[in-house]
């Protein structure tokens, strides 16, 4: 994997001549570092370790990577299975990854007829076109979401549902973005988001960068502001919602959730259908990953906990239902009975 430090416009992820430039998202804010992955192997290797992170992204990261490795590859019939499975062991809860992946094996099918030269250039088309539609759907999110932002309040988000978390523009982000282009006079609350820190690292970056008016809180100062009345809204991404509109998102997302409801604060969804899972029929289906525990351990580096002490490390947990007041998604806004919703979606 090629490091380097460039002055360019951020793009979270690109197909170059050089290979796949993704800026490195585990060493942001303090540093804008774009590594080049030069094969599938390294585009793998980037995911597992969150170089690139947040579902739409690592859905467009794993279908560069299906386009990269068929570039490396002079017999596709055996390596395009390993490839595949190389790419889809790297994180178990973002259906995104298993969802682009999918999609590329079907145009392999499609084409594996044409012999390698033209099967090779229309993965690496199909990897594009993941790449940009998904730019199209976050803007077609934001806009269907921006009117249930009310205006004058604050929105709470969690976690890092960005520009950084998609190819562009973003999800929850995406509808903040969209709320502030209407002309709405809106700030956010950021939660931190313990213990990878998307919250604090990301997703303050990107607001700032933005000029969008942004607070950084602990996650455990939510309650708190959410009682407070401030809070007009909280909008957050997702990584597997399940067909009765149970929603994986990163931990701590539920204790939002639970507090917004008492708190009578509307909690918003915001996620491209390629984030719906109804092959699941509860969220108690979802595979939750375990990440190390060094995530917890250490805060940037530095021990804060004694050695040898038990750790949990889940990185997602799952929202009910029944504390979702709606799902913006880019074909429309889905509300409770969601079975229903998100199947007419
Ligand atoms: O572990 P991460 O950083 O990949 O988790 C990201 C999230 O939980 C996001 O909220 C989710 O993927 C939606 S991103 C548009």
């Amino acid at each position: 994997m090629n490091v380097s430090t460039l002055t360019q416009t951020i793009e979270t992820i690109e197909w170059t001549p050089d290979g796949v430039v993704m800026i490195d998202q585990t060493r942001l804010p303090r540093e804008t570092v774009f590594v080049t992955c030069r094969d599938y192997q390294e585009v793998a290797e980037a995911i597992r370790s969150m170089i690139i992170r947040g579902a739409p992204a690592i859905g467009v990261a794993a279908a560069m990577g299906v386009a990269i490795g068929a570039l490396k590859s002079d017999n596709l019939e055996s390596d395009m299975p390993v490839i595949c499975e190389t790419l889809a062991k790297t994180r178990p809860t973002a259906v995104n990854l298993f969802w682009a992946i999918d999609r590329m094996k079907r145009v392999y099918d499609e084409s594996k007829a044409a012999g390698l030269a033209a099967v090779r250039a229309r993965l690496v088309k199909e990897a594009a076109l993941v790449r940009a539609e998904d730019i199209a759907i976050n803007q077609a999110i934001g806009r269907h979401g921006a009117g249930l932002v009310p205006d004058g309040k604050t929105v709470l988000t969690h976690c890092n549902a960005g520009a950084l978390a998609t190819a562009g523009f973003g999800t929850a982000l995406g509808v903040i973005r969209a709320a502030v282009q209407m002309g709405k006079k809106i700030d956010v609350f950021a939660d931190e988001t313990r213990p990878f820190l998307q919250g604090a690292r990301l997703t303050a970056w990107e607001l700032q960068r933005d000029g969008i008016d942004t607070t950084l809180i602990t996650d455990n100062m939510a309650g708190h502001f959410l009682k407070s009345g401030r809070i007009g809204c909280v909008v957050v991404g997702a990584d597997r919602i399940a067909g009765n509109g149970d929603v994986a998102n990163k931990i701590g997302t539920y204790s939002v959730a639970v507090l917004a409801k008492e708190n009578n604060v509307p909690f918003y969804v915001a996620a491209p259908i390629s984030t719906l899972d109804l092959t699941l029929v509860s969220g108690d289906q979802i595979p939750i990953e375990e990440r190390a525990s060094q995530e917890v351990t250490h805060v940037q580096g530095v021990h804060v906990a004694p050695d040898g002490i038990k750790v949990a490390n889940p990185a997602f947990d799952v929202t009910p239902n029944r504390y979702v007041t709606a799902i913006i998604t880019e074909k429309g806004v889905a509300r409770a009975p969601f079975t229903e919703s998100l199947r007419r979606l």
